[in-house]
């Protein structure tokens, strides 16, 4: 598969949100991650339904929509996020209501389900989940923010999943977010990934030409 850029709108200027939608769209972008927290799971609160209902009125033929649902309950937005016409939904391991049928229940409902796990959990712990879901999101940062720094370690559970992924011939994308920039992209991608989750380093500064730069960098 092509190696994509998901732009975080958490970073983006909800002042004038539709003038950064735009551009994103003009820059060939094929996912948007819309991070959504619910101020349990993680200490920060972003954004729900309303505002993605608003972008996808106007952005669904342009967008997969790439939902990261960093609450405790996903479970009770299943529905109301297909009807609004979410593409992946990622609930975390994490969460203690975390269950296959949780899993099942998502892509009964005809959304990609995706799995996230933070960098304290061990990929192995996953494995076993790997062919009930479409996604797997490594979080190379702890949850809850924007702008902080790569965990370098990462990079081997990256590779862990992709070994696993190609030795069992399994039809999952492997998607990591957090702390990546110009710098680490390559060696992201190099290590197995396929979708890049970028806040800051797309939105701090001219967006087109951040999205250039790391394509560049990742499709060189
Ligand atoms: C953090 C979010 C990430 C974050 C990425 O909880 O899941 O998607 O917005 O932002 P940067 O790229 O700035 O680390
Ligand atoms: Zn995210």
């Amino acid at each position: 598969m092509k190696k994509e850029i998901a732009p975080s709108i958490l970073s983006a200027n909800f002042i004038d949100l539709k003038k950064d939608l735009d551009i994103l769209s003009e820059s060939n972008i094929k996912y948007i991650h819309l991070d959504v927290m619910d101020g349990n799971f993680v200490p920060n609160i972003s954004f729900g339904t309303p505002i993605i209902e608003s972008i996808y009125k106007d952005y669904n033929e342009k967008f997969i929509f790439d939902t990261h649902l960093m609450v405790d309950n996903p479970g009770i937005f299943i529905d109301r996020f297909k009807d609004i016409g979410v593409d992946i939904f990622t609930i975390h391991y994490e969460i203690e209501k975390f269950s296959t049928d949780l899993l099942d229940k998502i892509r009964n409902k005809g959304m990609k389900v995706g799995l996230s796990i933070n960098p304290d959990t061990n990929v192995e712990n996953i494995f076993k989940f790997l062919d009930k879901i479409d996604l797997i999101l490594i979080m190379s940062v702890f949850p809850g923010f924007g702008g902080q720094k790569f965990i370098e370690t990462s990079i081997e559970k990256i590779r862990a999943v992709r070994k696993f992924i190609d030795k069992n011939n399994l039809d999952v994308i492997v998607e990591v977010d957090g702390g990546i920039n110009f710098e680490n992209a390559k060696s992201i991608i190099d290590a197995g990934s396929d979708i890049l989750v970028c806040g800051t380093t797309v939105f701090k500064g001219d967006i087109k030409e951040n999205i250039n730069k790391l394509n560049n960098c990742i499709n060189k």
